[in-house]
């Protein structure tokens, strides 16, 4: 089966194709995060404006890069949500178009869901059960995955996501946006000197994440060794904590906290996906997500599981981001079992 996914939720406009939820013919994504990066963070209508320019190219590249006809796809598969409401609403337009247009079925895919099939695109055995865990911009959720068609959240963030705390880390340090990638950069080499951070909820039994006190942590941290913000303007107007000019003493401290709250992070996340696994009694686990890129994150859950005796997965890097070829591999399961849909949803800002 041939499915075309189809991906706006945030600020990337992505379309893929994909056969049998395995293969990867083409999977084009179009960032706009350099857009987005003097704000300090993805701003929504600019984000819908951006995808309306690049949809159509992205489709017709990911159909060209395939090598394949529009007649030859069996289903077009296109997140219908969590996510911005008018970024979601792009992609449902296009791909409602291309199902009217070609009289070919539609499949509405949860984004979560897609971010835990992008590690079906590279394991030719994908096994269940397993435990899922997103960790991106937007959400830190824990999932049971007994089957395609039985997916259960099993915990949440009651706050900030992850990749959430990343970002806002890397502003009030006045870092740059996304946080993610530059905050794994500073901390990497630094070695454990006694500074650490709050890790919340680590209680046994309880799967629910909460980020915003680590990130209160790090602020008050901050003031108390930069004094309060310099009057430096950051992105979006925001004033950093950071001097404008760090010295070297001044930037080896911003490393080390960057290595202090990383620690916390990837403590937090490798604690909570083996209590669940634990409590689930499910010894395989796949972590996906922008967050799941992180290198310290990767080694630390694939150790614990070696020590654990769990199964670890984790999708390639490139797949673990936002990208259209784990909408149409989570289709392809979709349109397999029969759940298609018709032409009448909308977005969902939740799901
Ligand atoms: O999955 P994703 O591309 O988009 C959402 O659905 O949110 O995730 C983006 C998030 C951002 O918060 C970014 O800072 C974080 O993933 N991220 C990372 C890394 N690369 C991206 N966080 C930690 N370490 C990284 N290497
Ligand atoms: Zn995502």
């Amino acid at each position: 089966m041939i499915t075309l996914g189809i991906e706006t939720s945030c600020d990337e406009t992505a379309a893929a194709v994909v056969v049998d939820g395995k293969k990867t013919l083409s999977n084009v994504v179009v960032s706009q995060v350099e857009f987005h990066r003097e704000y300090g963070g993805v701003v929504p209508e600019l984000a819908s404006r951006k995808h309306i320019e690049c949809i159509s190219l992205v489709i017709a590249k990911a159909i060209k890069d395939a090598r394949v006809k529009f007649g030859e796809l069996d289903a077009i598969c296109v997140t219908r949500g969590p996510g911005l409401i008018g970024a979601l609403l792009v992609g449902i337009g296009a791909a409602k178009g291309i199902a009217m247009a070609l009289d070919k079925p539609i499949c509405a895919v949860n984004h979560l869901h897609g971010h835990l099939f992008a590690a079906a695109l590279e394991n030719e055995i994908f096994q269940y059960p397993f435990i899922g865990m997103v960790v991106s911009g937007g959400h830190t959720t824990l999932f049971d995955v007994q089957s395609p068609l039985d997916i259960e959240v099993v915990g949440k963030t009651r706050d900030d996501a992850a990749g959430e705390a990343y970002d806002k880390v890397a502003k009030l340090l006045g870092l740059g946006y996304p946080g993610g990638a530059i905050i794994e950069n500073l901390a990497s080499g630094i070695t454990d000197d006694g500074l650490r951070f709050p890790r919340a909820l680590l209680e046994n039994g309880n799967l629910d994440f909460s980020f915003s006190g680590l990130k209160t942590a790090v602020k008050r941290h901050s003031e108390k060794v930069f004094g309060l913000n310099r009057n430096r303007t950051g992105p979006g107007g925001f004033r950093p904590i950071v001097p404008a000019n760090p010295s070297a003493v001044d930037h080896n401290e911003i490393r080390r906290i960057a290595s202090a709250f990383q620690a916390a992070v990837v403590d937090v996340l490798s604690t909570k996906i083996f209590m669940a696994s634990k409590i689930r009694n499910i010894s395989r686990v796949v972590v996906c997500g922008g967050v799941a890129a992180n290198q310290a994150l990767r080694d630390r859950v694939v150790s614990e599981g070696k020590i654990l005796g769990v199964e670890v997965i984790f999708p390639s890097i490139g797949l673990c981001a936002d990208n259209a070829a784990m909408i149409g591999a989570r289709g392809y399961t979709l349109v397999r079992a029969g759940k298609l849909d018709s032409l009448d949803f909308g977005a969902m800002s939740r799901w």
